[in-house]
This record gives C-alpha cells, structure tokens and sequence, in this order.
C-alpha cells in the first residue's frame, strides 16, 4: 500500500496545533450514512466522541456526532420530522438551499427543548452539496461545535446523467473538515475568551467527520471528494501533500461552468466544492490543513492500493444556469462588514436585533449586493458572507472579474479586511423573512447578521 496524506492549513491566527503532526491515529474515515426517502427522521441527541484524547460530550442528529446525508433529488419533497432530545432549544437550518421562509430553520423557528418540527418543502434547486446545522440565536456556534451537522446532497437528471464518481462512500466521498479545542483532559468543549470572539474558536486538532487523522483506503481510480468546511470560525487551504492535482467541479451550490485545476483550496466556514482527484499506486499525498505562513498539518491518509478501480475523464465544462444580473436598473445594496471593537460586529454599523427587518426587497427579483469587509486598524479580521434561501453569482471581486472558483453558484463568500464583493443575488417563489451574516460563528452569535424580508 501507498500512502497518500490528505492536507489542510488553517489560514489564520494558530501559533501551533498541539496535535498537529506525528503519526497517525488510525482507524478508517467514518462516512455518515444517506438519509433518503419520502420521511425523513432527524433526532437531536446527546453523545459522547472518542478521540485518541479523550472523549467529549457531544450533540449529533441520530447518533453521537454529526447527522446523516440528507439526499433528495430536484422535485422531490422533503419532509423532514425533527424531534429535539436535548434539554436546550435549537433550530436546524438548510444552508443553502432554497427553501420557504417558515422552514428556513433560522433563529426564528425554535425547536424547543423536547419539542418537535416538521419542515416540508419542495426541492427547487440544481444538484449541489448543501449542509445543515442549527442557528439559534446567539448560540449557533456552540451547537455546532458540539457536532450538531451534517450534508445535504442534492441530485437532479444533469447530475445523474454525468460520467464522474457518484457512488456515495466508495467513490464519491463527503469530507466535513472542523477543528476542535482539546482542553488538558482530552475533551473538547465549547468555552470562549474574549480573544475566540474576536478571532473565531480556533481548534488545535482537526476532525474529518469526526474523526483525528482518519485513514482511507482507496482502490486506483478516480474519486470524487465534497468538501465541507464545516468549523466555527478556521480559514483552510486544503492541500495534499504531494502538491497533488486536482479539478475542482462544484463550489457552494453546484457546477462549475468551467472547472478549475488546482492543488489548493482556500476554504472559509460554511463553504464547500467537490473536487475529482486522480490516485495512482505511485500517488503519494495526505490531505493537509495549512497555518497562514505554510505551517501544513496532515488531517488524513489516503492508502491507495495495487487493485484498480474506475478511472473517470475529468470534465472541462458543465452546467450554470444562473438569472441575469446584467440589466441597468437592478437595485443595489451595500453591506458594511465592520470590527467596531472587541466583540463588537456589525453590518452596516448595527448588531442583528430580531426586532428589526433591516430591509426589504420584492419576490421575484435580481438585486446587486455590494459586500465589504471594512477592516479595523492593523488586525485583519476576515469575515464570509452568507445569504439564505439564494445562490448568488460574483459578480466580481476587489473590482476585478471573479476567478475561475468563483464563476459558479455560491451562498457563502469569504472576504479579507478591505476585500470588496459584488454578488448578484436573486429571490423567487416564496416570502418572509431570511438571514444574512458572518458565517464565522463567533462573529454571527457577536451580532453579525442581519435579516430581511422578501414580500
Ligand atoms: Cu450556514 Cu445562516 O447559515
Ligand atoms: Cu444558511
Ligand atoms: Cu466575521
């Protein structure tokens, strides 16, 4: 067997990860088990994790850690029965899907302690892989640290029409990057200083579906990795080890219409793109996470063995319907990101008040939204936009046309202090009330969101 080690840096802020290098902690990548059908069961629950450390307390949607895949295809119905288990509201959100507003799952549609809730909608949306996680006010990050996450797949006829990996688990693999804080017990837990508001929670040991530096073995072949990062507040550059290739097919909400080779990603929270990787038995990579400043940390191994699998052609272009964003007379909007202090985020000067619609904007329409992040002195606080219930287009980027990355559809874009975004955004079939905000969690729960109301 070959190794190959999967790598990720954290872009920013990390003076070291305690448990960063050394040898590997074994055990096999756990791949969440698919949730499909017509009614879908998510329960909330308590758990504990085993990690080489220790073993955390945790929260998990049908299980320990993490939640199942959900996969629908385009025009199916989701209904989905959420029952709450824990002693504590909570709310699970659909990040980035188009959903209607009462099931948008924001702060606004608590699942009480013990209580229940029963979203129903239609799926409306090209294939993609999507995610969810709770958003309760104010305590967004801490439910999701605790593991309070999983996938979203969506398929349509285009998908499933294309010649590229899509065997779920074998050849087409969800990969949820997080960090987490192991505390001198081997636990993890939620506990922020005043520092982790300002920078984000950051971690000292990375988890790939719950799991520290999983192994993967893999046949020859062609494979199909959909990479979430899905940590609080840690800006990655995935790597592999070898400076391996790969072609980037999918960002946030679908295909690429042109697809991209790199050997690198840059990924902020919320984010994801699928990635199609070639493995021979010559391969020699890990997946790694990079400090800002080269500081690579190895997350995963992948073992390539001497069997051949399937080899799949890489494709150059695909499909990205997206509206028009190209009309004169397209209203526009300005969102101010801004550090007003420590702790103190806010989006056009305010702090997200559930009293407050901050605006409101017409059903069945395009808008352009300016995006900035307005640093603050010589600290370089990034911050990633998000907006619900749409998959916007960039329009450009620091007044230049966008990159090849982000020439398709995207729900969450990251901005570095004095970076500019212009997206183009658009609302269709439903009404009521949506969020936009920092998706660093700690800035989101600091205040760093807004909402507004489609009518
Ligand atoms: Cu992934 Cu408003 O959230
Ligand atoms: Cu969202
Ligand atoms: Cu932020």
């Amino acid at each position: 067997m070959k190794s190959i080690h999967f790598f990720i840096s954290i872009i920013l802020f990390i003076p070291g990860m305690l448990f960063g290098n050394g040898s590997s902690a074994g055990g096999q990548l756990p791949v969440p088990p698919v949730l499909e059908g017509k009614e879908l069961k998510l329960d909330i629950r308590q758990g504990e994790l085993e990690l080489p450390f220790g073993t955390s307390k945790t929260l998990g949607f049908n299980g320990s850690y993490l939640g199942p895949t959900i996969r629908l295809s385009s025009g199916d119905l989701a209904d989905i029965s959420i029952t709450n288990s824990i002693s504590e509201n909570t709310t699970v959100h659909w990040h980035g899907l188009h959903v209607p507003a009462e099931f948008d799952g924001g702060p606004h549609q608590i699942i009480p302690a013990g209580g229940s809730w029963n979203p129903v909608f239609a799926i409306k949306q090209s294939a993609a892989t999507l995610w969810y996680h709770p958003h309760l006010m104010g305590q967004t990050a801490e439910h999701v640290y605790r593991g309070l996450a999983g996938m979203f797949i969506i398929d349509d006829d285009y998908s499933k029409s294309l010649d590229i990996p899509k065997d779920y688990g074998m050849n087409d693999i969800p990969l949820i990057i997080q960090d987490r804080r192991i505390g001198r017990d081997g636990s993890f837990e939620y506990n922020p200083g005043g520092p982790d508001i300002m920078m984000g929670y950051i971690g000292n040991a990375v988890l790939v579906n719950g799991a520290y530096k999983p192994e993967l073995d893999l046949k020859k072949g062609t494979y199909r990795f959909r990479i979430l990062n899905g940590s609080n507040s840690s800006i990655y550059r995935v790597t592999f080890s070898d400076k391996h290739r790969f072609t980037v097919i999918a960002s946030d909400g679908g295909f690429l219409p042109k697809t991209v080779q790199t050997d690198q990603l840059v990924m902020s929270p919320g984010e994801r793109y699928e990635i199609l990787i070639d493995f021979t038995k010559k391969a020699e990579t890990k997946i790694a996470l990079d400090i800002m400043g080269g500081n690579s940390h190895e997350i995963m191994t992948i073992n390539t063995s001497r069997e051949t699998g399937s080899y799949f052609e890489h494709p150059a272009a695909l499909k990205y319907d997206h509206p028009d964003y190209s009309a004169k007379n397209l209203t526009k909007r300005v969102f101010n990101m801004e550090t007003r202090g420590m702790g103190v985020f806010t989006i056009n000067g305010q702090k997200m008040n559930m009293d407050r619609i901050n605006f409101s904007l017409n059903q069945n329409s395009e808008e352009i939204w300016t995006v900035r992040n307005i640093g603050m002195g010589m600290m370089n606080i990034p911050h990633s936009f998000h907006v619900h219930d749409t998959q916007f287009t960039v329009l450009s980027l620091n007044g230049q046309p966008p990159g090849p990355l982000y020439a398709g559809p995207k729900d969450t874009i990251l901005l570095f202090a004095g970076e500019t975004a212009e997206i183009g955004v658009s609302f269709r079939d439903y009404t009521g009330v949506y969020m936009y905000h920092c998706h660093l969690l700690e800035h989101e729960d600091s205040g760093m969101m807004g909402q507004f109301m489609v009518e």
